[in-house]
């Protein structure tokens, strides 16, 4: 009942999400830029062997173990008062950037909890099970802590709904490796950013969920420890072809989220940051990670690479653009703008990129 008591008035709530049903539309989308929802094979899941990492394999298992954010993912008393205030302070076009935020947060936290737990349920070998549950305990915190604050909005999302019908890519396990090593850092590196920005300006804090992103964003960067050393322990899925593998998913991962971030100006602005700056950022942050487990990264500071994003930045907006234009030349517009975004994606695939040698040691500590 207490929701139904909490939940604002949803037009006013925000706008282009009237109610949950609008809300559960945009989690299920399946565009390039939106979270989707993985499974893989389950076998070749089971057979990872993690022994040649196993003393820093048992030492993170020891702190999942520990469970230090067990007490976390709870709302104070005053977490409700003053998200509804926040909200009802905020201009339609933030409140619109805010939940579409929140909205893409709970899908991909979801997407977590759901790849982690079918792993966990389908494979024997005592190491990956045991990680697996480990993780789908924490995101499954995180998805229903957001889901929360979208419930404020009168638009809570059925997640229950959610895994029942919204599509699932299947990807190997490799892949999944290297896609959801780099997205949990890159999660890990987006929420320290905007932490340590609130930290410095706390009036431009609009919502309090930002307060619960420091002692978060360590369960991220530690889901991204264990696959960093589930790779290391299979140094094959690092060397030879899999390095165009691996280049390949980072510059996905890194341009998807570029492109997306453009698309939220106003809720980067609202808190001080520039979403290019604040980009770049996370993207410096993710990188010098990344050093753990991967032997390439890209060149970031290269102007080629940088003017590549931006393009491809604008050509979505383009794509946008001419969707909304809609009929036979809207088509056609969108479809060359998607080929040109297709050549810039290959071209930035092409530049060179940076090679190191490995760390001895491969486990580093959340510092930023
Ligand atoms: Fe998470
Ligand atoms: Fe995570």
């Amino acid at each position: 009942m207490s929701t139904e008591r909490q939940a604002m008035p949803s037009a006013i709530a925000a706008p282009g999400f009237a109610s949950s049903d609008d809300a559960s539309r945009k989690a299920k989308e399946t565009t390039l830029l939106s979270p989707r929802f993985y499974t893989t094979d389950f076998k070749a899941m089971d057979a990872i062997d993690v022994s040649p990492v196993r003393a820093e394999w048992d030492a993170m298992m020891a702190e999942y173990e520990g469970d230090n954010n067990h007490d976390h993912f709870q709302r104070d008393a005053a977490f409700g008062e003053e998200a509804r205030a926040s909200l009802a302070a905020l201009t339609p076009e933030l409140r619109k950037e805010f939940v579409d935020f929140l909205i893409t947060s709970v899908t991909s936290e979801f997407s977590g909890c759901i790849l982690y737990n079918e792993i966990a349920k389908h494979v024997d070998n005592p190491d990956i099970k045991q990680l697996m549950r480990f993780m789908a305990r924490d995101e499954s915190r995180h998805a229903g802590f957001i889901n929360q604050s979208l419930r404020d909005f009168g638009i809570g999302i059925d997640l229950g709904d959610l895994k029942r019908t919204k599509r699932y890519t299947y990807f190997k396990p490799k892949y999944i490796f290297y896609a959801t090593y780099l997205s949990e850092k890159i999660g890990y590196a987006r929420y320290i950013s905007i932490y340590r920005q609130l930290e410095r300006h706390p009036d431009k804090r609009f919502h309090p969920i930002f307060r619960w992103f420091e002692r978060w964003c360590n369960d991220e960067f530690r889901h991204g420890e264990s696959f960093a050393l589930i790779m290391r322990a299979n140094p094959h899925l690092l060397q030879g072809g899999n390095k165009l593998w691996i280049r390949f998913f980072l510059l996905a991962v890194y341009a998807t989220m570029y492109v997306r971030d453009h698309t939220r100006p106003m809720l980067h602005n609202a808190m001080g940051l520039d979403s290019t700056e604040y980009d770049w950022q996370v993207l410096q942050i993710t990188s010098e990670i990344s050093r753990q487990v991967f032997p390439i990264t890209l060149d970031l500071d290269s102007p080629a690479f940088r003017a590549g994003m931006n393009r491809l930045v604008h050509l979505s907006r383009s794509m946008q653009a001419a969707q909304e234009r809609g009929g036979v030349i809207g088509q056609l517009q969108r479809a060359g703008y998607a080929v040109a975004a297709g050549w810039t994606f290959l071209r930035l695939y092409t530049l060179p990129v940076k090679s190191h040698d490995l760390p001895q040691q491969v486990r580093m500590q959340p510092a930023w």
